[in-house]
């Protein structure tokens, strides 16, 4: 239904193009929820704003092509993409206080967001349309709050306010960017449920962008391991969970704190993520931190690979799968056909 194939986007500077997503490819089913996770400045945000043409000034997409629903784009300038934004895809930023103007009620922006692009609509339609989708998204007293400024909200009420406008005109994907990092833990889990609930009502497809692998474990269906700009491990969620391959998705499931035994120390990764203008974009991206890396991983960029079970950019995991090929080969009596092939 959704469907990204190769996106790359580059931040230019001194004449030269820096990759902050590279090779980028997944698909979304009809009502699926994706997760993208990975560390601070991994490109989660850069890979999502490129396909609704929010890219900043410096930043433009160099490859790749969206399929929604059958209907190809190549052309990701923001001109382009307008009609999209909104109807087919629509964006739930982490901080709802950028995303709502506080001079305008929240009634009056959720029923903007539909104006846009019904603009033929009566103010009566408007109103009833807006009404609905402030009950659907849990918000109290709709004819109350409808007359709100965002100032009068609380942070959960504000996202929910969001959510209703991202919804409105019940776009195919929702891409959720760290939602609930600016609220407390309880708020946290209820815009969640929310996220989950409009999912499974309304069949809309979420890409959930959190660098928290427990949440995306809690809600996600297949899972996107990003980092620095490319896709290390994917696949869905329990079998990553169950049997991560990349040794950097291995580090972050370790280091979640619910997976730490009591009295046991905190996993960490090593070091941070490469700064985008001093990448080596000529060995695997991870090479710097991990503690398996050899030279092959120093001098080469690894293929994301089918291991089976699930997809993975390493070495390592190529290896132990190959490892596995040859070890079935050898089980074969001598002899046998296997010998000719
Ligand atoms: N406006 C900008 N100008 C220059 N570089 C930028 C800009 N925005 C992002 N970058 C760089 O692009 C890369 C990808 O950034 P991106 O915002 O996509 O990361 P992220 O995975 O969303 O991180 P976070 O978890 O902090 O939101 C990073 O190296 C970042 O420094
Ligand atoms: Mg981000």
């Amino acid at each position: 239904m959704f469907e990204v194939r190769d996106l790359e986007a580059c931040f230019r500077k001194n004449g030269q193009d820096y990759p902050a997503v590279t090779g980028l490819s997944y698909k979304i089913e009809h009502g699926e929820i994706l997760g993208i996770v990975g560390e601070s400045g991994c490109g989660k945000s850069i890979s999502s704003l490129a396909l609704l043409g929010l890219l900043p000034k410096n930043c433009r997409v160099t490859n790749g092509i969206m399929r929604i629903n059958g209907e190809e784009y190549g052309d990701f300038s923001p001109e382009n993409l307008e009609d999209l934004r909104g109807d087919d895809i629509a964006m739930i930023f982490q901080e709802p206080m950028t995303a709502l103007n506080p001079l305008f009620t929240v009634g009056w922006q959720i029923g903007e967001a539909y104006e846009i692009h019904h603009p033929k609509a009566t103010k009566e339609e408007v109103r009833s349309v807006t009404y609905e989708i402030m009950r659907k998204v849990g918000l109290p007293r709709v004819e109350e709050v409808f007359f709100n400024y965002p100032h009068q909200l609380s942070g959960g009420m504000r996202q929910r306010v969001v959510i209703a406008m991202a919804l409105i005109n019940r776009p195919e994907v929702i891409i959720a960017d760290e939602p609930t990092t600016a609220l407390d833990v309880t708020i946290q889990a209820q815009i969640l449920q929310l996220l989950q609930k409009l999912n499974q009502e309304e069949g809309t497809s979420v890409i959930l962008i959190s660098h928290d692998l427990g949440i995306i474990r809690e809600i996600c269906d297949n899972v996107i391991v990003m980092y620095a700009g490319h896709v290390v491990e994917s696949g869905n969620v329990d079998t990553i969970f169950a049997d991560p391959q990349h040794p950097y998705t291995k580090g972050l499931i370790a280091s979640i704190p619910s997976m730490a035994k009591k009295g046991e120390k905190l996993h960490t990764i090593r070091g941070t993520v490469p700064d985008l203008y001093l990448r080596n974009n000529g060995q695997c991206p991870f090479a710097d931190r991990c503690d398996f890396a050899t030279d092959c991983c120093r001098n080469s960029v690894p293929d994301m690979t089918d291991i089976g079970t699930h997809h993975v950019r390493c070495f390592l995991a190529k290896a132990a799968s190959q490892d596995a090929v040859t070890e079935a080969a050898g089980v074969l009596p001598q002899g046998t056909e296997a010998d000719h092939a």
